[in-house]
């Protein structure tokens, strides 16, 4: 089976940040939909932390274990065309329902969660795949994706570490990047790729660029094919 091809579509500051609480520009959440909007995807994937923006904000309480829950891939009712997909490798998002607007939702788990917190997703019809023992193999969870749900095309919409998780996996085949003009400065807040500490072995990922728009407000969008 063929690889989804994989955009990541990025929105920040020219010193790429990506939280934008404290940016005097407005609507810039907006703006990351319209953009996002002009890739035709089958899915979108997010990291956990950018996810329970989305998922349910009240508090669950998980029950007893139910030793008769499979640790095993499933595919909640659902007549979406589209999904939502989390990475979410210890169960930490709870849901009201499987779906986030239009798009049914997807969790990418490992096998450390537990079978309590996969009752509280099959009662949600949200469904669920495993891709790794307690950590996440990125390529798998796209494999499953394509195979068991027919996604051709995704967008990872971030955050930082998801951006740079796929970025590390050399998964990404294109980069949509939206630059606002804006100067942040902030140390240890969310980047653009965060994939691991200072420089290791792992080469930098060299970028063809395709396109290049100027936006209204001064803002910048630029495409780039991922050489991998
Ligand atoms: N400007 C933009 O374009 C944009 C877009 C999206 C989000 N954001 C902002 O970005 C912030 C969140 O970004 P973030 O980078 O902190 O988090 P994130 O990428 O949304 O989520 C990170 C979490 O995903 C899980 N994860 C999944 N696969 C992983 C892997 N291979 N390696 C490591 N962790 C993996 C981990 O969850 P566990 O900790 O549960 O293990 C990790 O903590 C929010 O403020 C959000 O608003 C900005």
């Amino acid at each position: 089976m063929t690889k989804p091809y994989i955009v990541a579509h990025i929105l920040s500051s020219i010193d790429g940040r990506i939280q934008t609480r404290n940016w005097p520009v407005r609507n810039l959440a907006g703006l990351f939909e319209r953009t996002a909007e002009t890739f035709k995807s089958d899915a979108w994937v997010v990291g956990r932390k950018t996810m329970q923006e989305f998922s349910s904000v009240k508090v669950h309480r998980l029950g007893r274990a139910h030793a008769s829950i499979p640790k095993k891939d499933f595919v909640g009712r659902h007549s979406a065309k589209t999904y939502a997909v989390v990475i979410d490798p210890r169960g930490k998002c709870f849901w009201d329902s499987n779906m986030v607007t239009s798009e049914h939702v997807i969790e990418v788990l490992t096998e450390a969660v537990s079978t309590a917190y996969l009752k509280h997703l099959r009662e949600k019809q949200v469904s669920y795949i495993f891709a790794g023992k307690t950590s996440i193999d990125l390529k798998r969870a796209v494999t499953k994706l394509a195979k068991l749900f027919r996604i051709k095309t995704i967008r990872v919409d971030g955050g930082g570490i998801m951006w740079g998780a796929f970025l590390k996996a050399s998964l990404i085949d294109e980069i949509s990047h939206v630059v606002v003009p804006v100067a942040d400065g902030s140390i240890g807040t969310p980047s653009v790729f965060d994939a691991e500490i200072g420089h290791t072995s792992r080469q930098a990922k060299a970028l063809q660029l395709k396109s290049i728009k100027q936006l209204p407000g001064g803002i910048i969008w630029t495409r780039y094919r991922v050489v991998n």
